[in-house]
């Protein structure tokens, strides 16, 4: 099969679908794959690099995806993209449907066969091409919150290691999914006293058998998140209820029982924020203060680690790549159960529920496509 990968041209997005040793494995399978000149360099894979591992570098972004029949990429196609989008062509990556009509139109008109990275799911429920991005934005939260708790960006000028005869800093986790986890991992290993709050108590009892000592756990309510505001430097959010907007667990006369210059980190902005003062922010200006709190609310967190979050992505996404472009769409899902979930829209025909129910259009059940 002949596999496109375009440069992504959404603002500030680095990441690259596919890494040159990846195309070293596609290639020995048999297949072409195509590399827009240049689609690496923001994660830092040179045109070079890409051709020694075989690929092929296409100076014209129209030219790869008209020979590609697959197109393989991080982001969803934006509007200059739609055009290039065509009937039967293979299109695997990012789509977040649900959160654009005219995506969802676009997608349907094109016939196109989109497959989507966010909705490929294992028996057990577990998205395993969302997992890598969680774990980069919980590692990063801890480490951004760190970074704002100094004074110059208006926190309160707190180490979270403190030091020896000063105690390090107070962090509480909110939500103790793969997010949250590898959030209050990163803040204990700076040394911070971190404590998770989640409602889930077998949750919470697996996390107190594998989490190191300096993290403590607590079943979340209002309550609970009150008294300890007053002696935290550090809040970040991490929750999420599968297909709905994240629940509100700070609200805006809570800010009032914290100190000056204590810091919140949402992650779950990306799903509306877990805080009723946050408002999405972006790399180039991440912060702002409500009430002397200072709020980080960056959407797309592991667009500031390129080079991690391309390397994390693409060792998920190339073993479904690999099954898609030797077998075929059809074949490749029906022999896969996890993979015949990411398919969300199929010769104009959408074929995942919730995408219909979003905009109350006509859903096609799966196997009417097949
Ligand atoms: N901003 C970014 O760049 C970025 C990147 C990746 C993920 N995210 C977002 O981070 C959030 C968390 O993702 P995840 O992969 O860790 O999800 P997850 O499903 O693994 O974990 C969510 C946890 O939240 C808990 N929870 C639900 N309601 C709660 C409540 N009221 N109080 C406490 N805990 C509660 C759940 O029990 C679960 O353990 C999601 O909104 C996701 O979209 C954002």
């Amino acid at each position: 099969m002949i596999i496109g990968v375009p440069k992504e041209i959404k603002t500030l997005e680095n990441r690259v679908s596919l890494q040159p040793g990846g195309v070293l494995q596609l290639k020995k399978k048999g297949h072409e794959v195509l590399i827009e000149k240049g689609a690496g360099l923001g994660s830092g894979f040179t045109d070079e690099m890409y051709k020694k591992s075989g690929a092929t570098i296409v100076d014209d972004v129209e030219e790869v995806w008209k020979r590609a029949e697959m197109i393989m990429k991080v982001k969803e196609p934006i509007k200059e993209e739609y055009p290039r989008m065509r009937e039967g062509q293979i299109i695997f990556t990012y789509f977040h449907f649900a959160a654009s009509r005219e995506l969802t139109e676009a997608v349907q008109e094109s016939k196109c066969i989109a497959i989507a990275y966010e909705t490929v799911e294992k028996s057990d429920g577990s998205l395993p091409l969302l997992v890598p991005m969680s774990e980069v934005a919980g590692r990063m939260a801890a480490q951004e919150g760190a970074k704002y708790l100094e004074k110059t960006f208006g926190g309160r000028g707190v180490l979270m290691g403190g030091i020896p005869g000063v105690r390090p800093a107070n962090v509480i986790v909110l939500g103790g999914g793969i997010v949250g986890v590898n959030a209050a991992r990163i803040a204990a290993g700076m040394g911070a006293n971190t404590t998770i709050l989640d409602i889930n108590t077998n949750r919470l009892r697996y996390l107190d058998e594998i989490l190191p000592k300096n993290i403590d756990t607590q079943f979340s309510t209002e309550g609970a998140i009150r008294n300890l505001l007053p002696t935290t430097d550090l809040i970040i959010g991490a929750v999420l209820i599968p297909g709905a907007k994240a629940p509100n667990l700070i609200s805006r006369d809570m800010l009032k029982l914290m100190r000056p210059g204590t810091v919140m980190v949402d992650v779950a902005i990306d799903q509306g924020g877990c805080f009723e003062t946050s408002k999405a922010t972006t790399h180039d200006d991440p912060i702002y203060e409500v009430d002397d709190v200072v709020h980080y609310c960056v959407a797309n967190m592991p667009g500031a680690v390129p080079y991690t979050s391309t390397m994390g992505l693409t060792n998920v996404t190339l073993p479904y790549a690999a099954q898609i472009a030797t077998k075929g769409w059809k074949k490749a899902l029906d022999d896969d159960p996890e993979l015949k979930m990411g398919l969300n829209i199929a010769d104009g025909k959408i074929v995942y529920k919730y995408v219909a129910d979003a905009f109350d259009m006509e859903y096609t059940p799966v196997e009417e496509v097949m």
